[in-house]
């Protein structure tokens, strides 16, 4: 039961009564950058668990048409939506569509993410600039309509005892020091005390905001580090259990971390990373 200070019961959490209910049906999920990798097996992990879905795509329409498919499939409804999260009109028409489209929005899954890699000395200005402005700035820009929704509707206690979550997807580096990726590692470590500040100041609404800090997963984005048998041995010294993420570990635990179960998280960074963050080089000596 969960108790306000004044000693009112808030809503319950809403969980599934049977087995054939689904963790989060009825609950309307925008998950960014959703036609490959990490985005798409969240979008499709949060449509199996019943929730409705909007997949944004930023380039690459029939891959996002494909992840929309597979999550009608599951019973849920989809549609794919073009812009760019680096875009203030195009998010804010994002999400003017979704409301008509879908009523509003319960879930952010704020995961579109770049690299663009270079020795620090030989890093341009450009590349600093698009790093920041779609990993860091377009994350604070989709957080900021959802959460502009989620204060003006407030708990819908059917649907969730939450009035709205928001997932940021960070990275093991917003921990851990990355050489030749300085861009990157700075917008991970500013999504992290972004996330931290927002869910500071959104908590009293029933607003709950956490990140996922993935390890190395699986996806287009680090190709070169787990396609050749050598580069899969090297990364493995960095991976104390001894396998590399696949999308779908990282589906699972959105559709957690979006549900009542984990109601009493909030301001937390999920690190899903077979330990990466855990100084593997320490396994011996120090
Ligand atoms: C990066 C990947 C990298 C992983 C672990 C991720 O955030 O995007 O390229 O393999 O961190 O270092």
């Amino acid at each position: 039961m969960n108790i306000s200070p004044e000693g009112e019961q808030l809503p319950n959490v809403v969980m599934p009564t049977c087995p054939e209910q689904k963790i989060l049906r009825g609950q309307k999920a925008l998950v960014t950058g959703s036609n490959s990798g990490i985005g798409k097996a969240v979008a499709l992990a949060l449509g199996e668990a019943g929730a409705d879905v909007v997949v944004n795509y930023r380039s690459g329409e029939e891959q996002a048409h494909g992840v929309v498919e597979e999550i009608r499939n599951f019973g849920a409804q989809a549609y794919a939506h073009q812009a760019d999260v680096s875009h203030e009109d195009q998010i804010q028409a994002m999400f003017q569509r979704m409301f008509q489209e879908f009523g509003t929005v319960d879930i952010l899954i704020n995961n579109a993410g770049l690299q663009r890699d270079a020795p620090f000395e030989e890093m341009t200005l450009g590349e600093w600039n698009q790093v920041i402005t779609v990993n860091l700035t377009g994350q604070f820009l989709c957080a900021r309509e959802a959460v502009r929704e989620f204060k003006r509707r407030g708990v819908v206690k059917e649907v969730s005892c939450s009035a709205g979550k928001i997932i940021c997807i960070s990275s093991v580096h917003e921990l851990i020091p990355w050489a030749g990726h300085v861009n990157y590692a700075a917008s991970k470590g500013g999504v992290m005390l972004m996330m931290k500040s927002i869910a500071q100041e959104v908590a009293p609404y029933r607003i709950r905001v956490n990140s996922i800090a993935p390890g190395a997963i699986r996806t287009p984005i680090n190709t070169a580090a787990w396609s050749t048998p050598e580069a899969y041995n090297d990364l493995m010294k960095l991976v104390p259990y001894k396998r590399i993420g696949e999308p779908e570990d990282i589906g699972r635990a959105a559709v957690w971390l979006a549900s009542d179960y984990a109601d009493y998280v909030n301001g937390t960074s999920l690190f899903v990373d077979g330990g990466m963050t855990l100084y593997p080089g320490f396994t011996e000596g120090g």
